[in-house]
């Protein structure tokens, strides 16, 4: 799996690069990242990426000619299409299902907007499919991306120490996932429940899941009610 991203602050993608899963996925070549800064497709000397809104108001909106000169480039290099995804609050929410979908691409390019955001011609020409984080706005979509990536990365197969560890996380069967606990036995006064250490893996098992429930029902009854309808 390869992602391409448009940004104007490639430097930001080192967080994932640089630490944790997503290190180690990259360095095992389980995927590949290359940014893309619109800047280097400007046409003038200030290498111009925004301009003032029509019609007025305030901030400013990323130019069409910058961002669809990058996404030829993107093109032109992987002599294929991408899936292309802009991130925006305005998308679809990010959820888990739609991280599991994102896995059957090959190539993902991740349009990470500025300022107001994005020339909305780009988006109605070039753009597949807009992806929120949530129903609240930051600054830019370079966290986004890194999230959305994140969550992928960790999908493929190999990137987790343990090829279940994604297969019970929250979200994965539609319920959250169960309490856990490790060493020492008891702390402050707090102890671990005496069905984890009985190493009986039926009823830990049946512990879990019952877990897994009873948190959904408290926390997110939402969801519940998803998985029932
Ligand atoms: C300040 S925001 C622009 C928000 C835009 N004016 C709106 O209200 O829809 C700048 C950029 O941040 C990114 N962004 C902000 N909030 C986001 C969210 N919840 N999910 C995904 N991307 C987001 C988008 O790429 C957006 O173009």
């Amino acid at each position: 799996m390869r992602f391409d991203v448009i940004t104007l602050f490639p430097e930001m993608f080192a967080a994932l690069t640089e630490s944790g899963v997503s290190r180690r996925a990259i360095q095992s070549e389980l995927y590949a990242l290359k940014t893309w800064n619109p800047r280097q497709f400007t046409l003038d000397k200030h290498k111009t990426v925004d301009d003032r809104p029509y019609g007025g108001g305030p901030g400013m909106v990323m130019m069409y000619q910058p961002l669809k000169e990058t996404l030829s480039a993107i093109e032109g290099e992987l002599q294929a299409k991408p899936h292309v995804v802009y991130l925006s609050p305005q998308g679809q929410p990010l959820t888990q299902q739609k991280v599991a979908d994102l896995t059957q691409y090959d190539n993902i390019t991740l349009l990470c907007g500025r300022y107001e955001g994005v020339d909305e011609r780009l988006i109605t020409s070039s753009v597949d499919e807009e992806i929120s984080i949530g129903d609240f706005v930051v600054s830019g979509g370079e966290l986004p991306a890194m999230m959305l990536m994140d969550a992928v990365i960790r999908l493929i197969p190999g990137a987790l120490g343990h090829s279940q560890s994604a297969e019970q996380d929250s979200f994965s069967d539609g319920l959250l996932d169960c309490p856990h606990y490790t060493r020492p036995e008891v702390v402050d006064g707090m102890c671990v429940p005496s069905v984890l250490m009985e190493g009986n893996h039926a009823k830990i098992d049946a512990w879990r899941q019952a877990q897994k429930l009873v948190r959904t029902q408290q926390r997110r009854p939402d969801i519940l009610s998803d998985i029932n309808s």
